[in-house]
């Protein structure tokens, strides 16, 4: 027993995860676009007094300290149980504290679970997570006594036919005191049946010191799963998503599928947002009150304001976006696009780097990059901001209340001032003036009684 609050999360990821038949090592495969180990340490991070992370690593060793530079680690160059990748960290534990133990392939686990372990050890001793499940196989069953005191851990493969029977599993998840865990851990052995170092026989021995073992449990059962291979990987991302889904309705949006929404990163919404099907969220995505996303839609890194709707088939990607504008169908818009209010981009149109200001429009078949467009403006179709000649990029700035006609070409750095007017089928090469029209295309001449050529 400790009267320390001073977490130390140890966190197992040495297995190398075969079944994923992945270059990467399984706790770096994702879910959610976030890797499972990301996830365990987002829950750790938020519990009280927790201290730095330790994670043991095996396979892959080198690519998880490289993606989580944050975490201290330890390395098990052979894995020999649960029990020795304990072992291996328990120098690093510091005195006092309370070791949380968890498994980098479980990465659903929530914070307020991890809580229950820990106030069960801070008042008893030891604190351990099961669930019971309706097939148990595989699992260390949890042993009681007729007084149903948890006495021991066997696991499946030392189980007898009667313990077999047992549903409560072991969860690896638990909590004890650092000098706890360094007392029992080095008195392990291997004479199982799997001839490898078992955590799990640490239970009995705290039994055998008279101290008592509690439970906690999950609110859901998939908080505990692991992932062994793709096909256990995409059931707790489902889960996931489909755990998101119900807190965006909680949170009142219209969601026109909850099972065809998918968020990969943190989705915050104003009142009366609506979702059509298929729509994916990557990265930090902030939707204003009323805005309307439809049907197939990819946005990323974005902020949209209130009131305004995004047509099916739009790509967003590191855009602002202000309010009340109308977005696609089928547009994309690209880094360092920012909308002002009331502004539309139309189908096929494409924007980066480019400012576009209130009440304007790019409506059909447009390239606008590296550029500043004013107010009540209007880009006609087609138009193309020519911006790179082959080795630089150059920026055009068009002013408040330009027109500027269909398929023309606009060839950086070039700048059109307020009010101005280029004509349809015009390639812009040099500054437009304020209140002027600029037109480059050839006169059009008429051959009178032009005959066509027939079949032979
Ligand atoms: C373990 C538990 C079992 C429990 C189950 C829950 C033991 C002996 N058994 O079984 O009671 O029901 O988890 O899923 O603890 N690891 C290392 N180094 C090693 C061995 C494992 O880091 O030498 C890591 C793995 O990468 C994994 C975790 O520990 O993240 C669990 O290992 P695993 O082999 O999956 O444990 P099980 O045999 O399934
Ligand atoms: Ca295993």
């Amino acid at each position: 027993m400790t009267d320390s609050r001073q977490i130390q999360p140890l966190i197992l990821a040495a297995g190398k995860g075969t079944r994923m038949k992945s270059g990467l090592p399984k706790v770096l495969l994702e879910i959610a676009g976030k890797s499972m180990l990301g996830h365990v340490l987002d829950a750790t991070s938020q519990l009280e007094s927790a201290l730095t992370p330790i994670v043991v690593t095996g396979f892959g060793s080198n690519q998880i300290h490289k993606a989580f530079p944050g975490c201290a680690f330890v390395e098990q160059t052979e894995q020999l149980g649960t029990g020795h990748a304990v072992q291996i960290a328990t120098d690093k534990l510091p005195e006092g504290s309370l070791v949380l133990v968890l498994y980098g392939d479980v990465p659903l686990i929530k914070s307020s679970t991890l809580e229950a372990v820990i106030d069960a050890a801070l008042s008893n001793g030891f604190g351990l997570l099961t669930v019971h499940l309706e097939d148990p196989a595989g699992y260390g069953r949890i042993v009681r006594d007729a007084d149903g005191k948890v006495t021991s851990i066997a696991e499946h493969k030392d189980a007898s036919p009667d313990q077999h029977k047992i549903t409560e599993v072991n969860t690896g998840i638990l909590a004890t005191s650092a000098s706890n865990i360094t007392r029992w851990i080095n008195q392990l052995s291997n004479h199982n049946s799997q001839g490898e170092y078992y955590l799990t026989d640490i239970i009995a021995m705290a039994v055998a010191e008279g101290i008592s073992i509690q439970t906690a449990q999950p609110t859901d059962q998939n908080e505990v799963l692991g992932a062994n291979d793709r096909i256990q990987l995409a059931q707790l991302e489902r889960f996931y998503q489909s755990s998101l889904a119900k807190d965006l309705m909680a949170a009142g949006v219209t969601l026109m599928d909850p099972n065809r929404i998918d968020i990969r990163g943190s989705l915050s919404i104003g009142t009366g947002v609506e979702i059509d099907v298929n729509a994916i969220f990557e990265g930090q995505v902030t939707l204003g009150n009323d805005v309307c996303i439809e049907a197939n839609c990819i946005i990323r890194n974005t902020q949209i304001g209130d009131g305004s709707q995004i047509k099916a088939f739009t790509h967003i990607e590191g855009a602002t976006i202000g309010n009340n504008v109308t977005v696609g169908p089928y547009a994309r818009l690209r880094e360092g696009s920012e909308l002002a209010d009331g502004s539309k981009v139309g189908n096929f149109v494409e924007t980066k780097k480019t400012k576009l200001g209130e009440g304007s429009k790019i409506n059909h078949l447009s390239y606008a990059g590296d550029s500043v467009i004013g107010k009540n403006t209007n880009i006609g179709a087609g138009t193309i901001t020519c911006n790179y000649d082959g080795v630089n990029k150059h920026q055009t700035t068009i002013g408040d209340n330009v027109f500027v006609g269909s398929n023309t070409a606009i060839v950086a750095p070039v700048t059109l001032a307020d009010g101005s007017t280029v004509g349809a089928g015009s390639t812009i090469t040099k500054d437009v003036e304020k209140e002027t029209l600029a037109l480059t295309r050839t006169k059009q001449s008429q051959i009178k009684d032009w005959k066509r050529s027939t079949k032979k």
